[in-house]
């Protein structure tokens, strides 16, 4: 028989609050991912909530996404955010030199944006252009969002249409300043964060937290560099994409794939353990008062690009192998809720590894979304600590991953909380659990999984992989889930 993992939560020793801005999300001017997947405009034929589509804004409020940010990304290195201001068929074409060299006819701008996060309640992560724009284009920017004096940026504000300052809650000081954002080394870096981030001014109370672009992967240069030399950031960020080949010269398939795939795209993406840890390790050294927090605001799976597509539109299909990416990455960043209190998968719609995919009037959502609308009881959850007593394992070919990823928290509304990931393609998993102090006699909750490594959503057949209910029973005092071949779990115990 099989052999049963036993989970033991202790619901006497809470850990810290698993921030709901763990759960972000990334919408950057690249591909569809704005124009169309979100934005198609008042006149479109498509139903849309001035502008904006209405399908893919109903379906984004289901998931409840805290934050969104916003506009790069490595486009926001090169944008101009007056391009993106007053009476629309005014606004100045440029081109996307970094995604597919298309124009950018700039309809969507700082008003659309906020716009976005009004419809969705979410709240807003800006991201300034230190590449390219000088101090004063983004000290302007910060202040013609959060300004509410007379001055003349302020009032060009209100002249557009907009009296009242908006909530700017990140405001991130230029992006991947090691590549994109100007290929420059972290000391540089680092004096021109501080260079900027002395401009950035907003009336008293409204300040955002700042975030300093810092390393990707398994780097911690950026980390140990910028958390001794930076001021006043609200925290370091730092950049993480999931490649099966773990190769970008041939990332490896988004659909299609063997189990060697499947098994290495999971043993990447649980890499972000070891890649927060080693970073948390050298935060704790520079800044042992907890004063800068760890944020991911780059994360998810990228592919090969999708053949007869553009390439540098970045669209791919999106798999249950995806939904146990997302649910992989979750369980990390609770374990580390300490110091990660945000992140953002890359990205939001028709990008990466994208919540929904759009063709013209037709939307479907991903195995992705649905691991996100599954762990949305985790959004301001208190962490529990919770062992797996006899970790077990799952391999193919020299690969070995844990065969049971979980994680346990106290909802806010008072409820315990567990999620479960079944690495294995082949074989169910029983899973016996027990609550230190409290009898469970029921776990009720939602399960994602599907007969194919690769299940997947198209236009054709947009409920091919969702959710369903799941219900266990304790038997004789003690409860056991059987947790089917690769799949994402939540449950509540009761
Ligand atoms: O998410 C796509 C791109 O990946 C972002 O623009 C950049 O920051 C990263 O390299």
């Amino acid at each position: 028989a099989a052999e049963i993992s036993r989970i033991e939560i202790d619901s006497t020793q809470p850990g810290p609050r698993i921030h709901r801005d763990i759960y972000g999300q990334f919408a950057e001017h690249l591909g569809r991912g704005i124009y169309e997947g979100i934005w198609v405009g008042e006149d479109s034929e498509i139903e849309n909530i001035r502008g904006f589509r209405t399908d893919v804004i109903e379906a984004l409020r289901e998931i409840k996404v805290p934050l969104v940010r916003w506009p790069g990304g490595c486009f926001a290195d090169e944008y101009r955010w007056r391009d993106g201001i007053g009476p629309r068929d005014q606004r100045p074409v440029r081109v996307n030199t970094h995604w597919g060299g298309v124009p950018e006819d700039n309809a969507f701008g700082t008003h659309e944006f906020f716009e976005l996060v009004e419809l969705l309640g979410a709240e807003a992560y800006v991201n300034g252009n230190l590449g390219t724009g000088t101090p004063r284009e983004m000290a302007e920017w910060l202040e013609y969002m959060t300004g509410d004096s007379n001055s003349a940026v302020v009032e060009e504000r209100r002249k557009n249409g907009r009296d009242k300052p908006w909530k700017v809650t990140y405001f991130g000081v230029g992006n991947e300043a090691w590549g994109c954002g100007g290929n420059m080394r972290p000391e540089y870096y680092a004096d021109l964060y501080n260079h900027y981030a002395t401009f950035l001014k907003s009336p008293h109370g409204t300040r955002p937290k700042l975030v300093a672009s810092g390393g990707t992967d398994v780097r911690t240069d950026w980390t140990e560099v910028l958390s001794a030399n930076i001021r006043d950031a609200g925290g370091i960020s730092h950049h993480f994409y999931t490649l099966p080949t773990g190769n970008w010269n041939d990332k490896g398939e988004a659909t299609g794939f063997g189990e060697d795939m499947w098994i290495s795209t999971l043993w990447q993406t649980l890499r972000m353990d070891e890649f927060i840890r080693k970073n948390k390790k050298v935060l704790d050294k520079n800044d042992p008062e907890k004063k800068l927090d760890f944020y991911v605001d780059e994360w998810g799976t990228w592919y090969n690009p999708e053949k007869g597509r553009e390439p540098g539109f970045l669209y791919q299909q999106n798999t249950l192998r995806d939904a146990l990416v997302a649910a992989l990455n979750f369980n990390i960043f609770h374990d580390h809720a300490d110091r990660v209190t945000m992140t953002n998968i890359a990205q939001m719609v028709n990008v990466l590894q994208a919540m929904i995919l759009t063709e013209g009037e037709q939307m479907v959502l991903t195995p992705t979304y649905h691991t996100f609308g599954m762990y949305k009881v985790f959004q301001d959850a208190t962490a529990l600590p919770l062992e797996i007593e006899n970790p077990l394992s799952y391999s193919h070919g020299d690969v070995i991953v844990p065969a049971i990823s979980a994680s346990a928290a106290r909802g806010k509304n008072g409820r315990l909380y567990l999620s479960l990931v079944n690495l294995n393609p082949d074989s169910a998993q029983q899973v016996a659990v027990r609550v230190k102090g409290e009898e469970v006699k029921e776990a009720e909750g939602q399960l994602l999984t599907a007969n194919q490594m690769d299940a997947h959503n198209t236009f054709a057949k947009p409920q091919a992989i969702k959710p369903a209910g799941y219900r266990a029973k304790a038997n004789t005092g003690s409860l056991t889930l059987e947790v089917p071949a690769k799949s994402v779990l939540v449950v509540a115990l009761n």
